[in-house]
This record gives C-alpha cells, structure tokens and sequence, in this order.
C-alpha cells in the first residue's frame, strides 16, 4: 500500500503506524555515547554523571545539509573554547571528533540535519569539586531538520518577547547550564513568539535565549552586541558578520537598547537552527512596517549563498514538503 504522509490523517490508522515505522527505519535518529552507536532511545550514560548533576558540562550544536557540515571548524574552535574554560581535559582530538560525527550523520541517513554534542567531565559519586580521576562523557546524535522550515519564516517574520536577563555572567561558554533560557523561551513560546529577546536592568540587549540580536538603523548600518561574557559568540554571528563586511554593509558590533529596538526599521536574529530571521513583532509592536526588511532580506540571500558555497545545498530546490 502506498500512503502519502502530508495527509496522512485522511488516511487508516494502520496505515498511519506503517508510514511511521518505514520513516523510523530510513530516518533513525542515531547517538554515539562513550565508543558506541546505536538509536537514540537505547542511548544510556550513569546517573552520577556530572553534565546530569551539576550541569558540569558543554555543548555544541552543528547543522548539515546535504550531509556536508556548515561552519564545522568554527564549532571545534568553540567546543575546545568552552572545554578549557571548564578545565574539561582527555577530551578526543578534533581529527576523532569529527570522525565520529561524520559517521553519525552517515548512520542516521538524513541529508539535512542538526548534530549535538556534549561533553561532560564524567561519572564520578556525587560531589562538587573536580574528581581526582574522572573521564570525560562524549555523547552526540544526529538528526534531521528540515530547513525549509525556515525560508517560510524569512518571508513571514517572527514575534519575539522582551525579558530581563537572568543568566550567569559567564554567557560565552556554551553550558549546559541552560535554565534562564528554558523558562524565557518557555514564556515566549506561551507568547506565540519564537524567541525572547534578553536585557540587562540598563535596557542594553544582550542577545537571544538561543539566538543573537541585531539591529538595523535607518541608515542600514547592523548593529549587535559585541563579543564579551555577555553572550555567546555564535557561529552563525560570525559568519554572518563576514557575509556583510565582505558586501560592503556597514556593521557596528556595539550593544544597541530595547528603546533603540523598537524605534528600529529592522531587527533580525541568527542561530544554527535559525540562519538569519526577520523579527517583525517585538511584544505587542510591528517592527517598522510589520514585514521583514530589505536589509535582513538581503543578508539572508547571502547567507544562503554561502550555505551553497560550502555544502552544495540550495534554498531555491529546497523540498518545501520535507517537514
Ligand atoms: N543555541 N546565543 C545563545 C544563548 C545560544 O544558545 C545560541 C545557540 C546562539 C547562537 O549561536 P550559534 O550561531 O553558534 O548557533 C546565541 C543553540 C543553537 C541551542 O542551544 O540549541
């Protein structure tokens, strides 16, 4: 029987369960968890591991398309960052670590996707300074994302919410230690928002609950908080600010504020997840005339450029019925 999943609901539910277990079967989400690949559900690590405990540990969140990873040097740069911070060693070389990855996403068969890795310090009995011998818990998994998803919201825009920031004042080092962001983007989510946009008691925005913030001013200069412990130093940021700075767009890493947000033409934020977004509503406002902006179109179409230059993927063949 042949069954065609964007209507599947029309359809009996035997049916329904058969398309669900042929998607499992060629679309596995796969882990890799200390030496061993397997599906995600039958994934385990102690529950005296530290990253469980104490969130003593770190993350990395990496996109590819086409099978090909984006930025995937400016991720190792960062996870080895984030690994000395914490004092995290015997971690595996950038050579094995990519080895590992690129046979995970082989493993879960998916063309576009998201890899997440973690690092822990490891298992170790209960207890807040460092172990005297612990080994590091490596876990990641592969799955897939559909990044079309996206393109829709680049022509729609997005709501966000403004909220105080409550993190920690160690923002660059990409913890797991994730709750401020988990209750705000909660809040957003309640909000129909996609994001909620952080200041500090100032009115200064930092940046997203994961994503960072940009401005545009009426003369078109992009503006967005430099890098400090304030924020994190997104991959997409970075390569984003070299796509403008490369096409002749002026751009000003200085720290811009909720009143300048609102009275701004533009606002738009990037992630791994998220590329580049208009932010066409903040709280109960339109963001200038309600529709996304020339000058976040613009980078978009060259940041969509750039993700064809390095994998091949491109957003005008995107298959729109793939999420
Ligand atoms: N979040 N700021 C914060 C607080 C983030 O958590 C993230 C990423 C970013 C954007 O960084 P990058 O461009 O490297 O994705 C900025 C990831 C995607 C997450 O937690 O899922």
């Amino acid at each position: 029987m042949i069954c065609v999943p964007a209507t599947s609901h029309r359809y009996p539910l035997h049916c329904e369960a058969q398309l669900r277990r042929v998607f499992a079967q060629t679309m596995p989400a796969v882990a890799y968890t200390n030496g061993r690949y397997g599906p995600i559900a039958e994934a385990a690590i102690s529950i005296d591991d530290r990253g469980f405990q104490f969130a003593d540990s770190i993350y990395e969140v990496a996109a590819f398309l086409n099978g090909r990873f984006l930025d995937w040097g400016k991720h190792l740069w960062r996870l080895r960052r984030s690994l000395a911070a914490l004092h995290i060693k015997g971690v595996p070389s950038d050579a094995a670590l990519s080895a590992i990855a690129h046979r995970l996403i082989a493993r879960s068969r998916a063309h576009d996707g998201l890899l997440y890795i973690q690092i822990s310090r490891g298992v170790a009995r209960r207890d807040h300074p460092f172990p005297a011998a612990s080994r590091p818990t490596l876990v990641m998994t592969a799955r897939r994302f559909g990044f079309t998803q996206r393109i829709i919201q680049q022509r729609t825009g997005i709501a966000v919410i403004t909220l105080p920031d409550q993190r920690w004042a160690r923002c660059d080092i990409k913890s797991t230690g994730l709750l401020p962001a988990v209750l705000a983007k909660q809040e957003a989510a309640q909000a129909h928002a996609f994001e909620a946009m952080f200041h500090l008691p100032d009115g200064t925005v930092t940046e997203g609950g994961s994503t960072n913030m940009y401005m545009v001013d009426k003369a078109g200069t992009i503006f967005t908080h430099p890098i400090s412990a304030q924020i994190l130093p997104g991959i997409a940021r970075d390569t984003l600010l070299a796509i403008a700075r490369t096409n002749q767009l002026r751009v000003e890493e200085r720290a811009f504020t909720i009143d300048e947000a609102r009275a701004a033409p533009e606002l738009f934020l990037t992630s791994t997840t998220a590329p580049i977004l208009p932010i066409t509503r903040l709280d109960d406002a339109a963001v200038g005339t309600g529709k996304p902006g020339p000058v976040t179109a613009r980078l978009a179409a060259l940041l969509w450029d750039e993700v064809e230059q390095q994998t091949g993927w491109r957003a005008d063949a995107a298959p729109f019925s793939a999420f």
